[in-house]
């Protein structure tokens, strides 16, 4: 429940970016002097709409942000997925004042993190054992550790336009052609992690089988329904030749379900298409909010772990019981019933944006929960398709939307999350701002 203070703040604020944004500019001059960009992480800095500076955010209430000079938007970033209960869900601020409250700390084991453990297990019929981590990047980069180990190989294949975090030797892209031996895509990338990284692109069976031909592969690691190129869902078939390609060379199958692991189903893209992996890769929505990833798999895998096995891998706020307090209470409110409400918002948004769009050559595409208005006639299939879009255009109906209060992502390589604190309200205000943000976009 609101406070009066927060109320009398709502009261103050704006809709449609009304009160300017004098203040966020003021910060952001500052934050360039200390941070580089400005930012913490890349994307926050807007660059790529071409804004001159982010909007500063003050706090976020159901689906909403509040940013420092008072405007008020709808959310439909959500801190990048995590949020699929909304900001300061209350049973989420009760669960972790009540973890902060006992210690926000320990370095040793809890309660907590062995029911999170059994509620993944639960929730993913392929995850027997999980060690938890901070960050999605280290759950990725300690599978991949793990891969190598267990099969004693150590090239990986990935899929172009995935994203499994700033893992060195997962930054690497696609070169033309079928299966291209990875370049470093970020100076300071070692020329022998690139070599050990062969790039396909997505749904390209015949540049799988080739990849895997040519090569002793440790894993394949793929996002099962990749979001960060856009929402690019594989097409049919194609994870299951990705299950008997990793079965028929002795690789291992990553499936990195940070972003789709409790947001596209209850069992994340596993359940959803009906796929089985080796090893699990979680983030995002399982810390609801706060620092919290995981990967795990098959007990005989997830045993040559360290201190169970050899494989070592640790950290001082894995575990976290703050994180992991969020976490069980985020997952605790996913039953049955909110899937199902996901599902409908998603519809409502996809089908919004659609008819917004009208004739003009966007093509919406959504999965449970994440949608991605592509600014190219035809939905996507892989990378070069998505890289084909109109990027203006995404940049002009980006920032139009920003001044008319929706907070879509700076990014059109990057899927719009929905939460469950949306409702047909604030997806209806989406739909007519973008209404006049598509029309601004194309205008040029
Ligand atoms: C699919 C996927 N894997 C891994 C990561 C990395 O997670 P983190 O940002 O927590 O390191 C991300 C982050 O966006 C992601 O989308």
């Amino acid at each position: 429940m609101a406070t009066v203070s927060e109320a009398q703040a709502k009261d103050e604020t704006t809709a449609a970016g009304g009160a300017g944004t004098a203040r966020s500019a003021e910060l952001f001059e500052r934050a360039q002097g200390l941070l580089p960009g400005g930012v913490n992480s890349p994307v926050r800095a807007m660059r790529s709409i071409g804004r001159e500076h982010p909007v500063f955010i003050e706090r976020g209430e159901g689906c909403e942000l509040v940013d420092v000079d008072g405007n008020r938007y709808v959310d439909w970033v959500c801190s990048w997925g995590p949020l699929i209960l909304g900001h300061a869900h209350p049973a989420v601020v009760e669960a972790v004042r009540a973890a902060a409250a006992r210690g926000t700390s320990y370095g040793a084991p809890t309660e907590g993190e062995v029911e999170l453990a059994a509620e993944i297990s639960a929730r993913f019929g392929s995850v027997e054992m999980v060690r938890m981590t901070s960050s999605g990047t280290e759950a990725s980069m300690s599978a991949l550790r793990l891969a190598r180990a267990a099969t004693g190989r150590d090239v990986v294949v990935k899929f172009a336009g995935a994203y499994h975090g700033h893992v060195d030797g997962l930054l690497a892209e696609a070169g033309s052609g079928l299966a291209t031996q990875g370049i470093p895509a970020s100076p300071g990338v070692t020329a022998a992690q690139a070599r050990d990284t062969i790039v396909v692109p997505w749904n390209d069976d015949e540049a799988l089988s080739l990849a895997l031909h040519d090569n002793e592969i440790a894993a394949i690691i793929a996002e099962p329904l990749p979001a960060n190129m856009g929402v690019v869902p594989p097409e049919p078939g194609f994870l299951e030749a990705l299950r008997a390609a990793a079965d028929e060379h002795g690789a291992l199958l990553i499936l990195d379900e940070v972003i789709s692991g409790f947001r596209v189903a209850r069992g994340g893209a596993q359940e959803l298409y009906g796929v089985r992996a080796d090893l699990t890769v979680m983030g995002k929505v399982l810390g609801g909010g706060l620092p919290a990833a995981a990967y795990g798999g098959r007990r005989e895998l997830m045993e040559r772990v360290a201190p169970a096995g050899d494989v070592y891998q640790a950290g001082t706020l894995s575990g976290n019981p703050l994180a992991v307090a969020a976490g069980l209470a985020t997952l605790r409110e996913l039953d049955a019933a909110a899937y199902e409400r996901l599902g409908e918002l998603t519809d409502r948004l996809a089908a919004g944006l659609r008819e917004a769009a009208d004739e003009r050559p966007v093509s919406v595409v959504s999965a449970p929960g994440l949608v991605t208005p592509f600014f190219r006639p035809e939905p996507p299939s892989d990378f070069a398709g998505a890289a084909a879009c109109d990027l203006d255009a995404y940049a002009r109906f980006a920032r139009a939307l920003l001044e008319r209060g929706v907070y879509p992502p700076a990014s059109q390589f990057e899927a719009w999350f929905v939460s469950l604190a949306h409702d047909e309200a604030a997806i209806d205000r989406t739909c007519e701002a973008a209404a006049e943000a598509f029309a601004l976009a194309f205008e040029g």
